[in-house]
């Protein structure tokens, strides 16, 4: 079988699908989902979300400067596709899709409740692009639902169950293959304190996804073994 060349289009998959929370200057709240969205810098921490000039909710972040990111699950797949399908000019999204908007800390663009992670988001720079309009933004805050904190503080994102959307389908964001570094670290290292039964289960995934006949190389526990804490890794 060969391999054909199709012409430029958007073809990068898998994608987050997030709700964009907006509000107007007079309070108006809407929202809408946004999957050409991404994180484009460590520090300042920043993220990008690229709007169509026609979307009701454009208006609200230019006027305002400001906007949230919600992180949505597979139980948030149904309202994910219903607000990026329906818009806030006809409709009340929050009512229909049972959705509670949650006051913030730093912006008037309200926060989903019902996401396990919320990003305050500040404007700092408009591209037009095209079709869509890139918005650069500052993140604010992250507020993350303590319902998936453990004792120590430490965040398991894995089982808010996210979502995922990948050319055209929804879907949940399936089996864990292997931590951050895993592919180079010692087996001696990468053991997580609070989490033994999954360390020793990202080991053995480590040792199954080892291309047949390779070596791990020398010293690399040293630059990437060191145990994983939230927020400290750096990219
Ligand atoms: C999965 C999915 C992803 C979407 N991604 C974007 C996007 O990245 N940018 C955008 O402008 N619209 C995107 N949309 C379309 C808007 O969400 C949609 O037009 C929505 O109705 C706009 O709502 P509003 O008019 O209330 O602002 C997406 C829709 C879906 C279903």
């Amino acid at each position: 079988m060969g391999r054909q060349v199709w012409k430029p289009g958007n073809m990068l998959y898998p994608l987050p699908a997030v709700l964009v929370s907006v509000a107007d200057r007079a309070g108006n709240l809407n929202l809408f989902t946004v999957a050409w969205t991404g994180t484009v810098c460590s520090d300042p921490p920043m993220v990008s979300i690229s709007v169509r000039p026609e979307r009701y909710s454009y208006h609200m972040i230019e006027e305002t400067g400001e906007f949230v990111v919600n992180l949505t699950t597979e139980s948030l797949a149904y309202a994910t596709d219903y607000c990026g399908v329906r818009s806030g000019r006809d409709t009340d999204k929050w009512r229909e899709m049972n959705l509670t908007p949650l006051k913030g800390e730093h912006v008037q663009a309200p926060m989903v409740a019902e996401s396990p992670v919320n990003l305050e988001c500040r404007v700092t720079q408009q591209l037009k692009l095209g079709t869509h309009t890139m918005f650069l933004a500052e993140v604010l805050a992250v507020h993350v639902d303590e319902r998936y904190l453990d004792a120590g503080g430490r965040l398991h994102l894995k089982e808010a169950g996210l979502l995922v959307y990948s050319h055209g389908r929804y879907f949940g964001i399936g089996k864990e293959q292997g931590t951050f570094g895993y592919s180079v670290r010692n087996s001696a290292g990468g053991k997580r304190p609070t989490d033994n039964k999954r360390s020793a289960g990202n080991k053995q995934l480590a040792e199954n996804k080892r291309p047949a006949g390779s070596k791990r190389p020398a010293g690399s526990q040293k630059k990437y073994g060191r145990k994983e804490t939230t927020g400290k890794r750096r990219r």
